[in-house]
């Protein structure tokens, strides 16, 4: 008998330690080590201690359990991280807290601090939701204490952002204060503490909120309309006399079961939605608000310019350098920049012979919080009584008013002036030592003065001329001999970045900030005008670089752009591309004195679409685009449109997504794939397309929110165009610019065909090859149904019409 019994009670205790090792409940007498941790009962979440980075600092936190990359969700001791780990462990207490205790010395580091009736036991337990909960075991639905109650930054299904009525509890999202630390940031989204039913991303220090979603109408916020129709996540509103809040929920039926979801208030002060899809190597942001980085209150700290579309965004002004690079480098920034020489006037302590100077920084957006205006009659009066009081920093003076900057100047934003468009760009006077401005004085002097010898060089003789240009073009010569080995085949030329400065007159006349740098226009010998791509940003290799130039070079048709050539030298990356001289499509559609004809505008659907058919079904590699919209088909001479910047995808690898989905204006066509996760396939293309369509029918922007529909609520255009689509009415549809005159047989196949392509169901949209046969009238089309997710966003049947949670708007304006 005893060696059996043996045997049972062995088993027994392995059994015990298997299942603790994967239980999600801590009971009384029971404790979790540094090595051990709860996983919820779904498997997603997981609870444990932790370190982040090299840091010496350890966190008892929670954090998803099913993605590879560690990513913490909740962190229980943020500002109070825990340097040892000997004897660390967490349990319940005598009164029936959880607690972070040191076993050795009984000490408690970190607790619930819950209100529990005397001799009552209580149990920990990480539910399926990401909740840890204390409940009283004899009543597992008394809720003592719950992570959802103190969130850090991240806002979980099911969650609620808002606050408690009745005893006062206040939840909030608060952002990390750097990459690696998780202790209380700068950032924080919250509902507006006023009481309007909103909510607000502002920064801690300043309670400026510099971004809101606009009131909740039952629906939607009122500041996001376009992007509200989402199936897979249901929102709720809730303001009774005990709480006010913001829940939502994701709909099972609507997501992938392997995709995870992850909505953050982030270390750069936006919220984002990211998406983490079985198979991928990195969360993917699919959303972020504010759009623009620069946007954020402070985001680059003092004395800093903010630049958007821009890596990097932050970079400090003349005269200053970065105050602690260690923290910039983790993205905080709080410390921004400081002077390379302090004051005179306070070195000196006089305010009354400084010898302080005003450094100019043009074309800048100017803080728009009460600068301080003084009576002035003269920039020169404005300077002088800056220069009286020696906090000061700043002024500008533009229509005879004197601004003025005290302290620490925040919020200065690059604009991107050119010499025809001034943007209402403003000059702001920066005030410098004398020391400094003299250095950046001899700076600029240094240009200057090689461009006064070049001329006087010139001016010796036409033969000194000629001699310099024939040793310059020998040495050309040599150089680009060496280069050959580089061209690439197709056609495809390897330029010199000298070679594109001098083309461009060193980058003179810009033609856009396209959607991934900046294009110029510029001439090379023996060739037409070009447009010359200069990529921002950190791209792949060369190597790289290379095969995907040669591969997108060697894709060509009459309705691409064709790429003539490249530039990679160094961890500079160009493109060289033919010129197209009536720039892009938006231009047309939406200027003020734009004319396309109805016809015009049906020839450009249907190259648009040729274009894209042909880089769906015909090259060599199937290329999807993924970023089609009206500023990325460029119209030749005679309007034959070329679509730009396919292939791009593969050029910028996994920052592409990133790229693409914070920028302004491109979010406005993407599909919802890009949003539930599943594979992106062409149809990503077709939904854009139909958006475009929409536009080139309509003259004007989709996601202009709303159409006076007649009642009280405004319609979301493309809604309303499916909507007379099906009432036989597409006639007031089209651009009130042409007057009525269209061709309505064609409009209405238009109509059709834009409708098909922006149904939700991927397999419900027609292929581009499809689309060209339709609007050739080879093939017939039937009357769409109004696609589902527009549907939502009428908010016509539905309860489920979806939102999008805690105001980040959903990546697709549908
Ligand atoms: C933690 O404390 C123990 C005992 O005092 C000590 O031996 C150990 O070096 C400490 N560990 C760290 C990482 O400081
Ligand atoms: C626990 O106490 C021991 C003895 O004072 C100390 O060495 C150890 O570092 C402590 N551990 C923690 C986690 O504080
Ligand atoms: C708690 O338990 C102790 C001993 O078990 C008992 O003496 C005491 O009365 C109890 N207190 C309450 C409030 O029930
Ligand atoms: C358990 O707790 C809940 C919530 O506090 C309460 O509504 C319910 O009446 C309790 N049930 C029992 C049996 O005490
Ligand atoms: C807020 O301001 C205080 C005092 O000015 C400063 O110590 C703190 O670091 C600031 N916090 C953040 C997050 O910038
Ligand atoms: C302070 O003033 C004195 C006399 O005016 C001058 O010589 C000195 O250079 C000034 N110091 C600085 C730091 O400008
Ligand atoms: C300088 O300006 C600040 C801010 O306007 C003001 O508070 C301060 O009194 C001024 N100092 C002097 C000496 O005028």
């Amino acid at each position: 008998m005893t060696p059996v019994l043996v045997v049972f009670t062995m088993l027994l205790c392995l059994h015990t330690s298997a299942s603790s090792a994967v239980t999600d409940t801590i009971l009384p007498g029971q404790a979790l080590g540094v090595d051990n941790k709860l996983i919820s009962s779904n498997g997603r979440y997981a609870l444990g201690f932790f370190q982040i980075g090299h840091t010496a600092n350890w966190y008892l936190g929670i954090w998803f359990n099913t993605v590879p990359k560690f990513t913490s969700a909740w962190v229980a001791n943020r500002d109070k991280p825990i340097r040892n780990t000997t004897s660390l462990e967490l349990t319940i207490s005598h009164d029936g807290n959880l607690v972070v205790v040191n076993r050795s010395t009984k000490s408690a580091i970190w607790t619930t601090q819950a209100n529990i009736k005397r001799n009552s036991t209580t149990a920990a337990m990480l539910l399926s939701s990401g909740n840890l909960v204390l409940t009283d075991s004899s009543n597992s639905t008394k809720v003592l204490w719950q992570s959802f109650d103190h969130p850090t930054d991240t806002f979980f299904p099911g969650a609620k952002l808002g606050w408690d009525k009745v005893t006062g509890l206040k939840r909030r999202f608060v952002s990390w204060k750097n990459l690696v630390n998780p202790a209380t940031g700068a950032y924080c989204e919250q509902l507006d503490p006023s009481g309007v039913d909103q909510l607000l991303l502002l920064a801690l220090n300043s309670s400026i909120p510099y971004w809101s979603t606009g009131v909740w109408n039952g629906k939607y916020f009122a500041a996001l309309p376009e992007m509200s129709a989402r199936h897979s996540i249901s929102p709720k509103f809730v303001d009774n006399d005990k709480e006010k809040y913001l829940t939502y929920n994701l709909v099972a039926e609507y997501m992938d079961p392997n995709m995870v979801t992850r909505h953050v208030i982030d270390v750069s002060g936006q919220a984002k939605t990211f998406i983490w899809m079985k198979g991928s190597e990195d969360w993917v942001m699919i959303n972020a608000q504010p759009r623009a980085q620069c946007d954020v209150h402070a985001i680059c700290g003092p004395f800093t310019i903010c630049t958007d579309n821009k890596v990097p965004h932050c970079n400090c002004m003349e005269g200053f350098t970065i105050t602690s690079p260690k923290d910039w480098e983790l993205e905080n920034r709080a410390g921004g920049c400081s002077r390379n020489t302090q004051l005179d006037c306070i070195s000196n302590k006089s305010t009354t012979h400084t010898t302080d100077k005003f450094y100019s920084v043009p074309c800048v957006k100017l803080p728009q919080n009460a600068p301080k205006v003084e009576a002035a009659a003269s920039a020169s009066d404005c300077a002088q009584i800056c220069l009286s009081n020696c906090s000061c920093s700043a002024y500008s003076f533009s229509d005879n008013r004197c601004s003025m900057w005290h302290n620490e100047l925040l919020n200065i934003r690059q604009l991107q002036c050119s010499d025809t468009t001034n943007s209402n760009g403003e000059i702001l006077y920066l005030r410098l030592s004398a020391k400094d401005v003299q250095s950046l004085k001899n700076n600029r002097r240094g240009i200057v003065a090689g461009i006064v010898i070049g001329t006087g060089i010139s001016t010796l003789g036409l033969f000194a001329l000629v001699l310099l240009l024939m040793i310059w073009r020998n040495k050309n010569k040599r150089s680009g001999q060496i280069r050959n080995e580089s061209e690439v085949c197709d056609g495809i030329t390897a330029f010199r970045y000298n070679d594109l400065q001098r083309a461009t007159n060193s980058f003179a006349d810009k033609l856009g900030g396209g959607s991934f740098g900046s294009v110029f226009k510029g001439f090379i010998k023996g060739s037409n005008a070009i447009a010359v791509k200069r990529l921002d940003g950190a791209y792949q290799g060369e190597k790289q670089f290379r095969a995907e130039v040669s591969s997108i070079g060697a894709v060509q048709h009459i309705n691409l752009v064709k790429l003539v050539g490249f530039c990679c030298e160094g961890s500079k990356r160009l493109l060289v591309y033919e010129y197209m001289s009536n720039r892009s499509l938006d231009v047309h559609l939406f200027g003020s004195n734009s004319m396309l004809n109805w016809t015009a505008r049906y020839e450009i659907g249907l190259g648009v679409a040729r274009g894209l058919a042909y880089l769906h079904d015909s090259c060599r590699d199937r290329v999807i685009h993924c970023d089609i919209k009206p500023e990325n088909i460029l119209l030749d001479a005679s309007l034959l449109p070329k679509i730009a910047d396919f292939g791009m995808a593969k050029l910028l690898g996994r920052d592409y997504s990133r790229v693409l989905t914070t920028m302004r204006g491109t979010t406005g066509y993407l599909a919802p794939e890009w949003l539930t996760g599943v594979p992106i396939t062409p149809k990503v293309d077709v939904f854009s397309y139909g958006m475009v369509l929409l536009e080139i029918i309509s003259g004007r922007r989709n996601s202009c929110p709303t159409v006076p529909s007649g009642g009280n609520t405004d319609v979301y255009f493309p809604v309303h165009a499916a909507h007379k689509l099906l009432e036989g009415d597409v006639g007031s549809l089209v651009d009130h610019k042409l007057h009525g005159i269209a061709n309505l047989d064609e409009l209405e196949i238009a109509c059709k065909v834009a409708c098909w392509c922006l149904q939700d169901n991927e397999l419900d949209r027609p292929t581009m090859g499809q689309v060209v046969q339709i609007l050739q009238g080879l093939v017939e089309i039937t009357m769409p149904p109004i696609p589902r997710l527009l549907q939502a966003m009428a908010g016509s049947s539905h309860s489920t019409c979806s939102f999008f949670v805690s105001g980040k708007r959903a990546a697709l304006h549908v």
